[in-house]
């Protein structure tokens, strides 16, 4: 077993919601747990099933690689089978994220999201699986800064040898579908110039640049964008390791100490602070939000998932916690005004334009941007002459 790579895979899905889009019930998670069950030995080491908010996260671990057929369609037959009794139960957008009439190759593009990692376990190989509801996966970009650039958050780029010479991040340009590697901290300007603007940049892996070891991997699918229109949520997942090379556990978490602002929040249009909370309390149901995070530490074990331990459910949090109710208390009054409403491409709602169809034919044009228009064309005109 030894020196041989394990695969962490986390696929996520919203396949149903007790009620509305609060919470994934016990009934689905057993669904997926009986199928992933059925493949232990076969295609899976070990897994996990867990639920933030209404979705499904299926933590997996195998020696398939990332992107397998085998190991994407357990987690879509998962999924069916727990959209099956979503549909019984008439649960809240039953089967929504699964978009596709049937499985093909891998889930990418199919509706659910997906973080993976290949590795050769380490002596000890200590995990932190992050499972986020109500927000996208530029949510991380902000923390994963702090946790493998910022200094002033993670002690050990100071005094840890194997972290001195920084990270690698794989940057993903979501809507050109372009890709940079930018390495701290020679260019963490520019790396906090692209990271920075939500729109359009997310962080998809971070590497350490020593010896090229994957240290974070983020589901970056972006239904959005990939259906079109709105059809459902990308509230991510995120796969950290931790220790003895890599941030501590606790460089790890500490980000989330002093919540940040995230997209997402009702109806994926608004922004929200991000409250870190145990398993127990991923259960948005004010303004369906605040977003919630957690965190749900493992170490392997040739490939076993031993723990979780809840890590956010410390109350070292609770303080997090509180701040975050007051971020959501000042935004929250701005109703539909910005900056608490996301600017129209931001939001996860591309149904604004339908809303306001019925006013097209009532715009008039305003009179001084005629004039405005006129004076401008005589200067170009002037111009022109000189
Ligand atoms: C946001 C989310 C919810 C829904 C909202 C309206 O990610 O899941 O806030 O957007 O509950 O849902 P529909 O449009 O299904 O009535
Ligand atoms: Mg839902
Ligand atoms: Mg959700």
């Amino acid at each position: 077993m030894e020196n041989e790579k394990i695969t962490v895979s986390v696929i996520k899905a919203d396949v149903g919601g007790l009620c509305g889009h609060t919470l994934a019930p016990e009934e689905l998670l057993e669904a997926c747990e009986a199928v992933l069950e059925e493949a232990v030995d076969e295609i899976l080491i070990d897994y996990y099933v867990t639920r933030c908010g209404d979705d499904i996260d299926l933590i997996m671990t195998h020696k398939l690689g990332c992107d397998n057929e085998k190991v994407h369609g357990l987690a879509w037959k998962a999924f069916e089978e727990a959209t099956k009794i979503a549909k019984e139960l008439k649960l809240y957008g039953a089967g929504q994220d699964l978009l596709a009439d049937s499985f093909s190759g891998n889930v990418r593009g199919l509706g659910p999201g997906c973080a993976e990692m290949e590795f050769i376990e380490r002596k000890s190989e200590p995990i932190v699986i992050f499972c986020c509801d109500k927000t996208d996966p530029t949510a991380f970009n902000y923390p994963l800064f702090k946790m493998f650039a910022d200094p002033f958050n993670t002690a050990g780029l100071v005094f840890d040898p194997s972290m001195i010479s920084g990270f690698k991040f794989e940057v993903h340009d979501i809507i050109g579908h372009k890709k940079v590697f930018l390495e701290t901290p020679e260019e963490m300007y520019m790396l906090l110039a692209l990271i920075g603007d939500y729109e359009r940049y997310a962080i998809k892996r971070i590497f350490r640049r020593k010896d090229n070891e994957i240290a974070a991997v983020v589901s970056t699918e972006k239904l959005n964008y990939i259906a079109g229109e709105y059809v459902g949520k990308d509230d991510p997942v995120a796969i950290v390791r931790a220790q003895s090379g890599f941030p501590a556990v606790g460089e790890v978490l500490e980000p989330f100490a002093n919540p940040h602002f995230v997209p997402g929040w009702m109806r994926g249009s608004h922004w929200g602070p991000l409250m870190p909370v145990g398993e127990d309390d991923a259960i948005p149901t004010r303004f369906d939000g605040p977003p919630r995070i957690m965190a749900l530490g493992f170490q392997l074990s040739n490939g076993m998932l031993i723990g979780p331990n809840d890590l956010f459910e410390d109350k070292g949090f609770d303080k997090a916690r509180e701040k975050a109710f007051e971020m959501a208390d000042i935004i929250r009054r701005m109703g539909p005004f910005q900056p608490h409403r996301l600017p129209s491409g931001m939001m996860e709602y591309t149904t604004v334009p339908k809303v306001l169809k019925a006013l097209e034919d009532r715009f008039i044009p305003l009179e001084e941007s005629e004039k405005l228009k006129e004076g401008s064309q005589k200067r170009e005109n002037r111009d022109d002459v000189e």
